[in-house]
């Protein structure tokens, strides 16, 4: 089979966990009989620098055509004064939304040999598994009328019913793959566009008998968060309440660094490390490539439709870690720190193995 990938490096350490992303897809797909093509381009703050814009329409236009984007990450201090439209963070959310990619889907589980690397304790954090739904092309993130003025600034939080449901939609099905539990989150007791979310999931769940919903407001949700975090199973919610919440599911994960995004649509798919630029520590070979490549992962679950070879390369990860290796945003007491690179070659050498035992039918 033949797939067409684009990838988009970006900005800070968007590079070097991309260059990362890529030799694990490579490895894999050719494993799994995929014959990819990589094309690349600059987005963000690179493209600005080559282009002057963030996304050009050519870029744009590629990857409306490619079967999937896997982006690095996007912004740094040197772009921050542009205006809004024409900064780093501008094509990414030109990109969400032309893509048509609503659902944003960031699993949150604790490795085991990582949970002392969270900032939270042990007990609170162990056996966490949820996943944060977040509704990515509309809400206030998109919402007219915007504006800034030297009086004031306003932005408006806006969903329509179809925006609604389809998101609600996806978050009951992936629950009833699950542990059947949704928590709509969202702000009801002051918000009418809250008021009206929660209605509309209300109605969506009445199609999904088997599955418990619960209804949060955020405020206590980012509190449940780091109280107890495995009450949660999936988090559906809308675009800014969901930003945020993602983050928190970094802290209780032990880094932003391992955690993984895909954003699905109708068609078109865009894969994406939940962490942002970190131009602090770009070009010092310290980034955490594994959300980068856990992204890979989801390409193969949501993509290439072939979850066996996500699970390779999940439990590769895994093994990795298990080993007690580790880049400097996890490392905890006993752990081998490496470079960005030597975590890749470990990584790809798990990969190794676990494809040749599964080949010999050790692990079926
Ligand atoms: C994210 C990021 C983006 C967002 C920014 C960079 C526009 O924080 O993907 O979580 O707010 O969605
Ligand atoms: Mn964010």
């Amino acid at each position: 089979m033949k797939a067409t990938i684009v990838t988009l490096p970006g900005d800070g350490i968007g590079p070097e966990v991309t260059a990362a992303a890529v030799k694990v897809l490579r490895t894999v797909a050719e494993r799994w009989g995929f014959q990819v093509t990589v094309w690349e381009y600059p987005v963000g703050g690179a493209s600005i620098d080559r282009f002057g814009v963030p996304l050009t329409d050519e870029t744009l236009e590629i990857c409306r055509r490619a079967d999937a984007v896997l982006l690095g990450a996007v912004g740094g201090p040197e772009w921050d004064d542009l205006p809004q439209q024409l900064k780093p963070e501008a094509a990414l959310l030109a990109l969400r939304r032309e893509l048509g990619v609503y659902a944003n889907i960031r699993p949150v589980k604790v490795f085991p040999t990582l949970a002392g690397a969270s900032s939270l304790k042990t007990k609170i954090i162990r056996g966490t598994d949820f996943v944060v739904v977040r509704e990515l092309t509309g809400g206030i993130y998109f919402g007219q009328p915007r504006g800034l003025q030297t009086e004031r600034g306003w932005n408006t939080m806006v969903y329509r019913r179809r925006e609604v449901e389809r998101i609600a939609r996806l978050a009951f099905r992936m629950a009833l793959e699950r542990r059947r539990k949704v928590t709509s989150v969202d702000k009801a007791n002051v918000l009418e566009v809250s008021r009206f979310w929660r209605e509309v999931v209300n109605d969506v769940a009445r199609d999904f008998p088997e599955v418990t919903l619960e209804h949060m407001y955020v405020d206590n949700a980012a509190m449940q968060l780091v109280m107890n975090p495995r009450q949660f199973d999936v988090i559906l919610t809308g675009n800014m309440f969901g930003d945020i919440l993602s983050d928190i599911g970094g802290a209780v994960s032990g880094s932003l660094g391992l955690l993984p995004s895909a954003s699905l649509g109708d068609s078109g798919a865009l894969y994406e490390p939940v962490h942002g630029s970190a131009p602090d520590i770009a070009g010092k070979k310290v980034a955490n490539p594994i959300a980068a490549i856990a992204s890979v992962a989801l390409m193969f679950t949501h993509t290439f439709k072939v979850p066996e070879a996500a699970a390779v390369i999940q439990q590769a990860i895994e093994h990795t870690l298990a080993e007690g290796y580790c880049t400097p945003d996890i490392a905890f007491p006993g752990a081998k720190t490496v470079s960005t690179d030597d975590m890749v070659q470990l990584i790809l050498h798990q990969i190794e193995n676990i494809q040749e035992e599964r080949k010999s039918g050790v692990i079926i």
